[in-house]
């Protein structure tokens, strides 16, 4: 599957590119929310999502970039959010997080920073639907991915297959025709593109080829 980040998208006509990520065939919606302390770079926060959501029927694939955490994700899962991932490092009890968006009523994903190993999310894969792997640092869109997380991609895909559970694998960060198909050759099922997608001429031909077909 393939979610836009919208954070490439032009920010002074956001109803018109989140249709246009629809209708060029998108399956989510990735919406980075940074918060200038976490990461270094401030995007937007609950009220935009809020906004967004009578727009599209994509389900809102909410990224914290944000920390504390915790006492936003009441406001994102009441914005629209239906899953919302945090990183380790946001908060003190990585568990607890996750408890609260099932709580929620949301599904709930982690966040692997490029220097995060995978024994981060080992003892919690039964709260999470969602492992993403960040193949650059967070906090900018537009930067060159990371080979090494390949591999990391890989290890995930055989924890992930061995609980037996639906838990997706994503990839965010330096996603481009060109390392999508070593994404999904590692594993990853969900693929995060911004400048991929919103700085395509051709949004639908974008798409269906991160996807591996034709437009
Ligand atoms: C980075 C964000 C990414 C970013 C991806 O912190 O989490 O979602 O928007 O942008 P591209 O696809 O341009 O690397
Ligand atoms: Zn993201």
């Amino acid at each position: 599957m393939i979610a836009p980040s919208l954070l490439a998208a032009d920010f002074t006509r956001l109803s018109e590119e989140v249709r246009a990520a629809e209708a060029a065939g998108a399956d989510w919606l990735h919406l980075d929310i940074m918060d200038g302390h976490f990461v270094p770079n401030i995007s937007f926060g609950p009220a935009i999502v809020r906004a967004l959501r009578p727009l599209t029927r994509m389900p809102f694939d909410v990224h914290l970039m944000i920390a504390p955490a915790d006492p936003y994700l009441a406001a994102f899962a009441e914005a629209g959010a239906d899953l919302i991932s945090l990183h380790p490092e946001a908060g003190p009890h990585l568990h607890r997080s996750l408890q609260t968006i099932r709580a929620l009523g949301r599904k709930a994903g982690v966040v692997l920073n490029p220097a995060t190993p995978v024994e981060s999310v080992a003892h919690v894969l039964d709260l999470v639907d969602l492992v993403l792997v960040m193949a650059v640092n967070p906090g900018f869109g537009g930067q060159s991915f990371l080979e090494s997380q390949l591999a990391k991609i890989a290890t995930l895909r055989g924890l992930i297959d061995a609980t037996g559970r639906p838990i997706h694998l994503q990839v965010d960060g330096g996603v481009t025709l060109a390392t999508a198909p070593r994404c999904l050759a590692a594993g990853a099922d969900v693929l995060v593109a911004g400048t991929a997608v919103f700085g395509a001429p051709d949004r639908a031909a974008a798409v269906a080829g991160l996807r591996g077909g034709r437009a």
